[in-house]
């Protein structure tokens, strides 16, 4: 009988994410993938767009969780993860990240006594007001297999009593997807830049998500007077998440940026030519989790609107800098950013592995002991 995965994705970068560990997957015999998709993101471009992109398989399970309050999409995507577990019968359940389906599927999994994986453990910011926090650390604590990211995010497990047996430093399975989508952003990028009329190296690309900032009227005042400054004297590159751009819209702040001839604001793009946008960017601005990585891993500075990081390995050289939604502060550190090109980690082994994670993370799984019944067949690569 296959050993059988699942796999439960509902958030852009849990698509992304975990892309390379399904096609290392894919490529096993004996295993059955069950991907289970909460559709905690659901609009095309946040979605759909990327198992497209990203070639993945269609879902077992769709479950329509959509949005809501934090109580009532982990709720709903609890009571419908256990039902998915129930019909599926899973041997282990994989849970990447640290969204709401995150930690939905990693107690509906504990409680039917199913053993878990969680992809990307230990990241911490040490800031329980972000329900990212709350959704990973309760998460690696009732997990039987930890892969750590990072040798920090190792040592933050172990901080927390987390036993050395089940913690596995992987690196970072956002290295194998990036070495994979950075051919294709180069194949794409002199159209894209032509399309968008911009110049290498001469415009500044920004995303902006995070509820503290734009869910705050104040800050997201002072967001777009930032980028209003910056795009004075240069491009603004702006693909926009549903969330702020519903916002800037209700606090009457598109129209003001569209206004500005060098603002471009975009839809959400597609990874890889995300990827493309950002390596040839001269600077990033951002408060997302992810993108700071991968600014870091392409050299790209990145200036990070939040207070603190998961990710401390990044601010080495000031690499990425942390700073307050303040107009003058964002201008000024974006202003001094600057790339220099050939220091890539990317290419020269970086804090984040060197894109062999996926594999490790599948290798960990099928020879665990929790595949009792399972062959030695299983290790094999076809
Ligand atoms: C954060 C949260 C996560 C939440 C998600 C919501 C943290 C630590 N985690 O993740 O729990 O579910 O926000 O979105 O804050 N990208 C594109 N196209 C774009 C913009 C980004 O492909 O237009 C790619 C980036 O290259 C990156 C990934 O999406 O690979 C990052 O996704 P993002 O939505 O920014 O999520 P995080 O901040 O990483």
């Amino acid at each position: 009988m296959a050993f059988r995965v699942m796999l439960v994705l509902g958030a852009r970068p849990q698509f992304i994410k975990s892309a390379p560990v399904i096609h290392q997957f894919l490529k096993r015999r004996g295993v059955e993938l069950q991907i289970v998709d909460s559709e905690q993101h659901y609009d095309y471009e946040l979605s759909k767009i990327f198992f497209e992109e990203l070639r993945l398989p269609r879902p077992a399970l769709s479950l329509h969780v959509g949005s809501g309050s934090h109580a009532s999409q982990t709720g709903k995507a609890m009571v419908r993860i256990e039902s998915g577990i129930l019909a599926l019968k899973p041997d282990i359940v994989l849970v990447p990240g640290d969204t709401n389906t995150t930690l939905a599927a990693a107690i509906s999994a504990a409680k039917l006594n199913v053993p878990i994986g969680h992809i990307e453990a230990g990241a911490r910011s040490y800031d329980m007001s972000m329900p990212e926090e709350v959704n990973r650390t309760l998460t690696d604590h009732i997990s039987n297999l930890l892969f750590a990211p990072t040798k920090n995010a190792e040592r933050n497990l172990r901080a927390e009593g987390i036993s050395r047996k089940r913690i596995f430093q992987t690196g970072d399975t956002m290295v194998d997807a990036l070495k994979t989508a950075l051919p294709l952003a180069r194949k794409l990028k002199r159209s894209l830049l032509g399309q968008l009329d911009l110049d290498e190296g001469e415009y500044v690309l920004t995303t902006s998500h995070r509820p503290a900032n734009v869910d705050d009227r104040h800050k997201l005042h002072a967001i777009v007077a930032g980028l209003m400054r910056i795009s004075e004297s240069m491009k603004v590159v702006f693909p926009m998440h549903p969330r702020i751009a519903h916002n800037l819209e209700s606090y009457g702040l598109l129209r003001k940026l569209r206004r500005s001839r060098n603002l471009i604001a975009l839809k959400p793009q597609g990874y890889v030519k995300m990827i493309a946008l950002l390596d040839s960017a001269r600077a990033m601005l951002t408060d997302s989790g992810g993108i700071q990585k991968e600014a870091f891993l392409l050299g790209t500075p990145c200036v990070t609107m939040r207070d603190t990081t998961e990710w401390p390995e990044t601010l080495k050289n000031q690499a990425n800098t942390l700073v307050d939604a303040d107009p003058d502060r964002i201008v000024k550190l974006i202003f001094r950013a600057n790339k220099v090109p050939s220091r890539r980690p990317l290419d020269s082994g970086s804090p984040f592995g060197t894109g062999k994670s996926s594999d490790r993370i599948v290798r960990a799984v099928l020879s665990t002991s929790y595949r009792s019944h399972a062959s030695p067949e299983l290790l094999r690569v076809t």
